[in-house]
């Protein structure tokens, strides 16, 4: 499996275009320019899939050879695109796939009837829904599978007070031909055995990297909330339960501005855009 990072930042991205914090004045500074959260995934290198569509699509999918048109005028190799929150940093680029001839978007049912943008979508393209049912694998083309697992129940603000349990998704997809397994989960607000079990024996996992620390949001940003509460487990949190899984390579992706591995060193390994992983 191919696996090529495409953003690695929060909502807002990392420099944030109206921020002036210590975090994002570091990223001008460095020249560090993180697009938001999403990954392209491919099992036979010709289909691929997007997981997740950033505000930052277009120049994404553009700066990734893998995703170039062709070789019919508006043939492309991407083959769909599964989404595993409703929010807008992980939504708002399916308006820019709005030419794509055709556009199959798989979601849990929630945050499929969710999404404002699909009766729009619906007008341009001919958009297939596919539910990824909790727990199931799914077959992609180019020979992976897909499951996912739900781990958290934010809503985003745009849709406060609509139902639904199956708000934040887990991905975890393996290549049926190299038993390849990666796991995608950059919303992360808790740790539970099912996750912990979810993620076992994978061989790359990417996970949310969106805080380092729990005092961060207060300390950085004035803001009360935790990040927990923000539907983010901080990345120290996180690192003693990966004791348990030594054999997987982990990255962090989805860093907020906020968060100081956004620049520079970091003590784990931290998702740069454009970066390429196999498993
Ligand atoms: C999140 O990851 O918590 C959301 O994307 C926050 C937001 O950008 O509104
Ligand atoms: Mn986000
Ligand atoms: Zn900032």
């Amino acid at each position: 499996m191919r696996i090529r990072v495409l953003g690695s930042a929060a909502g807002g991205g990392c420099p944030q275009w109206n921020c002036a914090c210590d975090g994002c004045g570091a990223a001008r500074d460095a020249g560090v320019d993180r697009t938001q959260d999403g990954v392209a995934v491919s099992g036979d290198g010709s289909a691929w899939y997007l997981l997740n569509a950033s505000p930052d699509i277009r120049a994404q999918v553009l700066a990734a050879e893998e995703l170039r048109p062709g070789p019919g005028r508006r043939d492309t190799p991407i083959r769909g695109v599964l989404l595993t929150t409703a929010e807008i940093d992980h939504t708002a680029g399916l308006l820019a796939l709005r030419e794509a001839e055709t556009l199959t978007l798989y979601a849990t049912g929630t945050v499929l009837g969710a999404l404002p943008i699909v009766p729009i979508l619906s007008r341009y393209t001919d958009l297939r829904l596919r539910v990824l049912p909790a727990g199931e694998p799914v077959p992609l083309e180019g020979g992976l599978t897909v499951r996912a697992a739900v781990v958290g129940a934010k809503v985003p603000r745009y849709a406060e007070g609509a139902e639904g349990e199956d708000w934040v998704c887990a991905l975890r997809l393996r290549d049926e031909r190299t038993g390849g397994v990666f796991v995608y989960a950059t919303c992360l607000p808790q740790w539970t055995e099912e996750f912990d079990e979810f993620l076992r024996g994978a061989d790359v996992a990417l996970l949310d990297g969106t805080f380092w620390t729990e005092d961060e949001p207060a300390l950085r940003a004035g803001l009360t909330r935790t990040p927990r509460q923000m539907g983010h487990l901080p990345i120290t949190d996180v690192l003693p339960q990966l004791q348990r899984h030594a054999g997987t390579r982990v990255l962090f992706g989805h860093l907020n501005n906020t968060n100081p591995l956004a620049v520079g060193e970091a003590p784990v390994e931290v998702a740069r855009d454009g970066q390429l992983l196999r498993c």
